[in-house]
């Protein structure tokens, strides 16, 4: 059993493979009564007045023998050293348009910044940029199960897109985390290596977590599903 701090309610996960899981299932949802179109309005206005330009950074692996990562580039290796005249965040994006390097998330937006190992931790103020969200900020504060919130931030990638099967950490305590996506439905799952399934988050999870130390991805959606 692992409490976390930042939780009003106790979890625990497995230690064993295939499946660290959620109290002991793939997904776990939230009843949080929230205005989705209010969030996503806010959300887009967000994207559309922040700055894009930094690729967020995971550097877990992807799974072995993934049937839909046959042909893909690996994510990335942070040790390999810059491109020559280049920055770390224009070597990235060279590669990504040369196709050596996989990346999951197109770009992130910190509502309220923190470090990744800290990430359960209300050590950091909300970000200007969160200004442009006030009721998502209301809602994340007041209507989730935190006892404290610590990272907050908006992930994104374009629709229709993939974003490819990856693991964020290969181990490490549980951090209790609560993902939404606003408006739609994105048919994300959970990789079971031994069964070699996806498990999908069900439909009606819209406020859900699972255990980043499973592997997870995101399927593309048809961008006629999502207009
Ligand atoms: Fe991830």
């Amino acid at each position: 059993m692992n409490k976390r701090i930042n939780t009003k309610d106790p979890f625990s996960y497995r230690g064993d493979l295939p499946l660290k899981g959620i109290n002991g299932q793939a997904f776990k949802h939230f009843d949080v009564d929230a205005d989705m179109s209010r969030i996503d309005e806010e959300v887009c206005r967000a994207l559309a007045k922040a700055d894009l330009d930094f690729i967020p950074n995971v550097y877990g692996d992807k799974p072995p023998d993934f049937p839909d990562e046959k042909g893909r580039p690996p994510l990335e290796d942070p040790t390999i050293p810059n491109q020559e005249g280049m920055s770390t965040q224009e070597s990235r994006k060279y590669r990504i348009f040369k196709r050596k390097i996989d990346i999951p998330w197109a770009w992130a937006i910190p509502l309220k910044p923190n470090r990744f190992k800290t990430r359960d931790q209300d050590i950091t103020p909300w970000a200007s940029i969160a200004d442009q969200t006030p009721y998502t900020k209301h809602v994340i504060e007041n209507k989730m199960p935190f006892s404290e919130v610590g990272r907050v931030m908006v992930y994104g990638s374009w629709a229709g897109s993939s974003v490819p099967c990856h693991i964020d950490e290969p181990d490490g305590p549980y951090k209790l985390h609560i993902n939404f996506n606003p408006k739609h439905y994105r048919p994300v799952y959970v990789w079971n290596p031994i069964t070699k399934k996806k498990i999908y988050k069900p439909k009606d999870h819209i406020f859900y977590t699972f255990n980043i130390l499973d592997y997870h991805g995101v399927d593309a959606v048809h961008i006629s599903a999502i207009l």
